[in-house]
């Protein structure tokens, strides 16, 4: 399926009605992943809010150096640059700001209910629709840094995944029944996007934390995380922390001194 996003993408950047996310657009019919592309523009001196979109990927790169499944003409794969960037705690809440600002569109655009699992994980009935991978370093002219990749699966059908990826993946079109025109749930999320970040520039991250937290349905379950260090704790979520990290009660009781910070990991939901 080729919609108007492919065709005509130069007239979709022409149309967008955001001021800087998503311009200039830099489009690859084809490319590694869009977060290397991004950093190459980066590198070359891209501005804030460059837009790397491109129709399918060959080597998509989830979290944990997993594989992003990017098959052409069908989903969305693209990044965002960011040189613009909040002060210190505010750069880990960029990761759950695009998890909010994604969990919105795409529930203004199907009517259906998606929940956000901790940190950014955007799934409906437990099987993932969207996944997100922040990466921040120096990048040349550009200098600081953050690139924030997003894949949304659109219109891709039971026979496009894997058998080991129907398991835990869906799309839009599956769930719907119908296809989806990828430009508008790009536009929307750029403007939702735009809006989240200058907000998360102008007030800081504490003016995300009830929303993000509103939105998180890890918060108040019982769950196991699995660290990067190999090891995992379980217990019930309890919270936010002020830099973005999930406050996670040891025991069935939630007490101040047995509340840890987990910053990176791989959260599952028991119950
Ligand atoms: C995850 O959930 O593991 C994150 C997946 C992020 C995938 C997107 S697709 C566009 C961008 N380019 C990449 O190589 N990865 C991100």
């Amino acid at each position: 399926m080729r919609d108007d996003l492919i065709r005509s993408y130069d007239t979709f950047s022409l149309q967008l009605p955001t001021k800087n996310i998503g311009h200039p657009l830099v489009f690859f019919e084809s490319c590694l992943s869009t977060n290397t592309a991004c950093f190459q523009e980066a590198e070359r001196g891209a501005s804030h809010g460059t837009l790397v979109l491109a129709d399918s990927q060959t080597s998509g790169r989830g979290r944990k150096g997993r594989a992003w499944y990017s098959p052409r003409g069908k989903n969305l794969y693209f990044s965002i640059l960011l040189t613009q960037l909040p002060v210190q705690s505010g750069i880990s809440w960029i990761p759950l700001v695009t998890g909010l600002a994604l969990t919105e569109t795409l529930e203004k655009i199907t009517s259906l209910a998606f929940s956000l699992k901790w940190p950014n994980d955007i799934l409906f009935k437990n099987k993932k629709m969207a996944g997100i991978l922040c990466e921040c370093k120096q990048a040349g002219k550009a200098g600081s840094a953050c690139v924030v990749g997003v894949g949304i699966n659109i219109n891709s059908t039971y026979g496009d995944f894997s058998p080991d990826l129907s398991e835990i993946a869906t799309s839009l079109f599956i769930e719907c029944q119908f296809p989806f025109n990828r430009s508008v749930v790009l536009t929307s999320f750029l403007e939702k996007f735009e809006s989240y970040y200058e907000n998360l520039l102008k007030s800081g991250a504490h003016s995300m934390k009830i929303p993000y937290t509103r939105r998180c349905s890890t918060i108040g379950r019982q769950i196991r995380i699995e660290l990067m260090t190999g090891e995992s704790i379980q217990g019930i979520a309890v919270g936010i922390g002020d830099e973005g990290e999930l406050l996670v009660s040891e025991s069935e009781k939630s007490s101040e001194s047995l509340v840890v910070k987990v910053r990176e990991g791989d959260v599952i939901h028991l119950r």
